[in-house]
């Protein structure tokens, strides 16, 4: 496939290819999402250095802007990575999937991203809020916490609230691999009542009513949970459900459509793809039905080497949602592709599939399905 010459301009999407920004460089914003403000679209996402020091966040959180989702600018980086070693976002540490919404109320644009203490591998598990005047920033860091300390969620079982045994806490050490199968069993929630949730992977959605929720993965990854904000969105409201017990759901988006709230997401296993999930609910609270593995075709039950980060609707067009996904490259994180693909409805199953190049035609010719 020809790519765009740097003043060529792109009208077509082309998923895993180098998609270069107004100055002619490949966009870095990886584990990214979509905030819709006033006309533009802004796309939010981690800047990533050739490597694996790439991993890690050296620069801060990069965004661009768009009017037309295939031109983008480089806006810069919204929020830089501190210089102060005391700082929760020092340089080295890990910030990944950044997502900003806008409050109406407070007129603040408040970002929310997964942090990793510096040196400290995934343990902190903790959650990180900034907050901003400008939708292209510059944003100031506020805190890093674990979520909902001291607050059970609203389907909590009466066995998770008991005292944890000495003997189920020495059977584990954290981590996956250290687990039982069923993680469960060991109440990991009762665990981390008081110190906060481990939160990791996350997503935020905004829902019709303006009230914002927090999607993450906690329990050592085990089991999700979905989180309603503070009215200004800078804090949880200690409201929360816990939902797909041991499915290791990562790279959750949370998206509405024909009035249901629906979810694609990842299975657990790094850098590397694997297959992804969907899930439809009546209300964000649950119940969650799973209805499989929204990809179909040639290398769907890898994702198209890609793993979910954010669904966002095409704004102007009848139930138009886009996918965007992440083809990692762990070895030399500046290189990760980015994988959009129109979401396709099946009945009420939505479904993704790969096209090599595509553009928003898709939605209006009817290439998207049915409506459910
Ligand atoms: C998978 C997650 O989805 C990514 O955001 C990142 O945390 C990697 N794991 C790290 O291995």
């Amino acid at each position: 496939m020809n790519k765009p010459s740097k003043t060529e301009k792109s009208e077509s999407f082309q998923p895993g290819e180098f998609w270069k920004d107004n100055n002619g460089v490949h966009i870095n914003a990886h584990g990214g999402g979509m905030l819709f403000f006033e006309g533009t679209y802004y796309w939010f996402g981690e800047h990533k250095l050739e490597g694996t020091i790439g991993n890690t966040a050296q620069v801060g959180v990069h965004v661009y802007s768009s009017k037309d989702l295939y031109q983008w600018n480089d806006e810069g980086i919204a929020l830089s990575v501190s210089h102060d070693p005391h700082s929760d976002i020092t340089k080295g540490s890990v910030i990944e999937r950044p997502k900003v919404i806008y409050n109406h109320k407070t007129k603040k644009f408040v970002m929310w991203f997964h942090l990793e203490l510096k040196d400290k591998g995934y343990d902190a598990a903790r959650a990180g809020v900034a907050v901003g005047d400008n939708p292209t920033g510059p944003f100031t860091f506020l805190k890093s916490f674990r979520p909902n300390a001291g607050h059970w969620p609203v389907n909590v079982l009466a066995s998770q609230k008991l005292p944890i045994s000495e003997t189920v806490k020495s059977q584990y050490c954290g981590g996956k691999g250290c687990l039982p199968d069923h993680p469960d069993i060991v109440n990991l929630l009762g665990r981390d009542f008081k110190g906060g949730q481990m939160s990791r992977d996350m997503n935020l959605f905004v829902d019709d009513d303006g009230k914002a929720y927090h999607i993450y993965s906690s329990e050592e990854n085990s089991t999700l949970h979905i989180s309603q904000l503070s009215d200004d969105y800078l804090t949880c409201s200690g409201i929360y459900g816990r939902f797909f017990a041991d499915r290791y759901m990562e790279g959750a988006a949370l998206f509405k459509a024909h009035g249901k709230y629906y979810l694609i997401a990842s299975d657990c296993t790094g850098w590397e793809p694997n297959a992804a999930r969907s899930a439809v609910a009546d209300s964000i609270f649950g119940p969650w039905r799973e209805l499989g593995n929204p990809a179909i075709g040639p290398h769907s039950e890898v994702t198209f080497f890609s793993q979910s980060t954010f669904v966002f609707p095409v704004v102007g067009k009848k139930d138009a949602f886009i996918f965007m996904g992440d083809r990692w490259r762990g070895e030399n994180a500046i290189d990760g592709r980015y994988i959009w693909l129109p979401v396709e409805w099946e009945g009420e199953r939505p479904r993704i599939q790969w096209a090599a190049e595509w553009d928003l035609g898709v939605f209006t010719s009817g290439r998207n399905g049915t409506s459910a």
